[in-house]
């Protein structure tokens, strides 16, 4: 890239939602932003946004406009895919008009509920879905009671399944009246239904799942069936939480 190539550091930084231009310049005078690991504090250096890593405070930016991250909040009944050959709803839908080559990260059962990250991004993507990452999802799950009081120290001593050995890495009881018992769980780890085939292998079917987190994501009271952007801070933490 020549010298009159890129685009202006502060203006890079303005788009992607830092600040103004001009308190952009003051992060850059007071040492804060670096560029691909290296502290700027010259105004008016040139980066190519879809390439550089820009951080400030060690937090990195989304500086591409090519780079696409959103949060939907999975309807039970919607397939974790990109068509269906049952003719079920699927997540393909929602994005089936966009031009930028969204795919889901992870995967959600159609019957569970929740948060779910479409991006373009292939690294991050296989980082938060990869378990040597241990990126924490938190769920929320309703189960079959009365419980059991060694439930949650079963689960995080690991349970034996057929495809080997899983455990939680918290456990919360959230509510429990009668048969009807709510409990949050955090797992680092994504194989196929392992939320549901813990809970059954200790005596619990599940009743209603959803993902309320991923990492520092957070589900909110975003409604079913929306997509909605990450913001800055929202990505800043996830780039943190997979060390990118
Ligand atoms: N665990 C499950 O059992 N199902 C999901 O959809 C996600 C985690």
């Amino acid at each position: 890239m020549s010298e009159e190539e890129g685009v202006r550091l502060q203006k890079v930084m303005a788009a992607a939602g830092v600040g103004s231009r001009r308190a952009c310049e003051d992060l850059i005078a007071k040492g804060r932003v670096s560029v691909d690991g290296v502290t700027v504090r010259e105004q008016g250096m040139r980066v190519d946004p879809e390439t550089a890593v820009v951080r400030v405070d060690d937090m990195r930016i989304n500086t591409g406009t090519s780079r696409v991250y959103l949060a939907l909040n999975k309807p039970r009944g919607m397939v974790t895919a990109m068509s269906d050959p049952q003719g079920r709803p699927t997540v393909g839908d929602l994005i089936e008009q966009r031009t930028d080559r969204l795919f889901h990260v992870g995967r959600l059962d159609a019957d569970t509920e929740g948060l779910l990250l479409l991006t373009n991004d292939g690294e991050l993507s296989h980082r938060l879905t990869h378990p040597s990452y241990e990126v924490p999802k938190t769920y929320f799950a309703e189960v079959v009671g009365p419980i059991a009081r060694d439930v949650g120290r079963r689960l995080k001593a690991g349970v034996e399944l057929e495809d080997g050995l899983a455990r939680v890495d918290e456990f919360r009881l959230i509510s429990s009246s009668g048969n009807r018992v709510m409990l949050e769980l955090v797992l680092h780890e994504g194989r196929k239904h392992i939320v549901r085939r813990l809970l059954e292998e200790v005596g619990h079917p599940v009743q209603r799942l959803v993902r309320t987190a991923i990492g520092p994501v957070l589900l909110g009271d975003q409604r079913a069936g929306k997509l909605r952007p990450l913001n800055a801070q929202e990505l800043a933490a996830l780039y943190a939480a997979v060390g990118m």
